[in-house]
């Protein structure tokens, strides 16, 4: 990186979503010393469930102990560096490393180490053991850091936070199932993109036909974290006639755009938290998606689809169905997205095109009309700030 990259309020340097050294000073910057999202606390239910996570690009593993809270460890031996655990998630009161059997407890403490009375020298007997993260949790939403320094997690979810725990129900989830798929673009892409309501009724063109986006809004909060959100309208006989008609891809079940539960008018909402998590509840459809770095130009969207506790197991059905149909790989929403990113980070570092336009709305104001481009805005406006740029 020869100079810093400029970043003003409408335009980003695209060498933010292709430089080597600035990537690894995200993940230093924004992974390690800030609050990163995890997992959810619903993913670990039981004394002794696991499952691995990533800080960036970090494995870690998070794990509730017995005594109830989660903890979350560098999924790092400290013999020589071995991933401790392998199974993506599981069970157990200690984790063993697969290579020399190294034995750490659930709060990272070293156990036991076999052979230990050959170390000759008594400074080689304690080589300690799994680095521990700061961990807090809100409405059920892990996260973690390696700074003392930082905010308590409530102040810097700041007013994002009453948002999401209105979603999750403060936390009352149940997770339904798991998506995990790979894209071949910078991480940052896919958080704009899940906050980037402009292409919503664009890119996505059965949302046109369907006339699903309407009224909403396009919100920045404080830290860099915003939401959009828009009123569930009830679909016409004619737009889904029109839609059948036309398109080429057809959605035949239109459930999908219909809840029982939630009347017509009440919000479909998309709230992005600084800077890896996206927290979604559209019609049906309950999630948490995990943004995790995989290089420059390479991110995996993890995803859990979530139930409400106590709920009956059709409607949880029909949420699964739904989350399938819109959100997955494969999904009517998903697949739009997926390439379209894609098709961003492929022109990355080889174009005359430096900059990424995001001017939409009134400049003045932090919030505005759905398509306004306020939440990526802020985004990019706390990247800068805590990138020291
Ligand atoms: S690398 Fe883990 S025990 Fe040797
Ligand atoms: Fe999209």
């Amino acid at each position: 990186m020869q100079t810093n990259p400029k970043i003003t309020q409408t335009e980003v340097d695209r060498r933010v979503f292709a430089d080597e050294e600035i990537y690894r000073l995200e993940m230093r910057r924004l992974f390690r010393d800030g609050w990163t999202f995890v997992g959810l606390e619903a993913e670990v239910p039981e004394p002794g469930d696991f499952r691995r996570s990533w800080m960036g690009d970090l494995p870690v593993i998070m794990t509730r102990s017995r005594a109830g809270s989660v903890n979350v460890l560098e999924n790092v031996c400290s013999h020589r560096g071995s991933l401790v655990a392998l199974d993506r998630r599981g069970n157990c009161s200690t984790f063993t490393c697969p290579y020399h059997q190294w034995v750490f407890a659930d709060d990272g403490r070293q156990l036991g180490v076999p052979m230990r009375k050959k170390y000759t020298d008594a400074r080689h007997k304690d080589r300690g053991g799994l680095r521990a993260a700061r961990v807090e949790t809100f409405a059920g939403l892990v996260w973690a850091t390696f700074a003392d320094d930082v905010e308590p997690l409530a102040e810097y979810l700041a007013d994002a936070g009453p948002h999401i725990d209105e979603i999750l129900r403060g936390g009352d989830v149940t997770v339904l199932g798991y998506h995990r798929f790979q894209v071949r673009a910078n991480w940052k892409l896919f958080w704009e993109n899940t906050e980037d309501a402009y292409h919503a009724s664009l890119l996505h063109n059965f949302s046109q036909a369907l006339k699903i986006y309407q009224v909403g809004e396009n919100i920045a909060f404080e830290n860099g974290h915003g939401a959009i959100r828009w009123e569930m309208v009830s679909l016409s006989d004619d737009a889904m006639r029109d839609h059948l008609a036309n398109a080429k891809f057809q959605l035949r079940d239109f459930t999908l755009f219909q809840s029982h539960d939630r009347p017509a008018g009440s919000w479909n909402r998309v709230v992005g938290l600084f800077p890896n998590a996206l927290v979604l509840e559209e019609w049906d459809m309950l999630n948490v998606r995990h943004i995790v770095p995989k290089g420059t130009d390479c991110v995996e969207l993890h995803t859990v689809a979530l139930g409400l506790d106590g709920e009956s197991p059709e409607k949880r059905a029909k949420r699964a169905h739904d989350y399938g149909n819109f959100f997955g790989p494969a999904g009517f929403a998903g697949r739009d997205d997926v390439v379209a990113i894609g098709a961003v980070q492929a022109t990355e570092g080889v174009s005359s095109v430096r900059t990424s336009f995001m001017a939409l709305g009134d400049l003045s104001e932090r919030s505005g009309d759905l398509d306004g481009e306020y939440t990526v805005r802020a985004f990019y406006d706390e990247y800068r700030t805590r990138m020291g740029w």
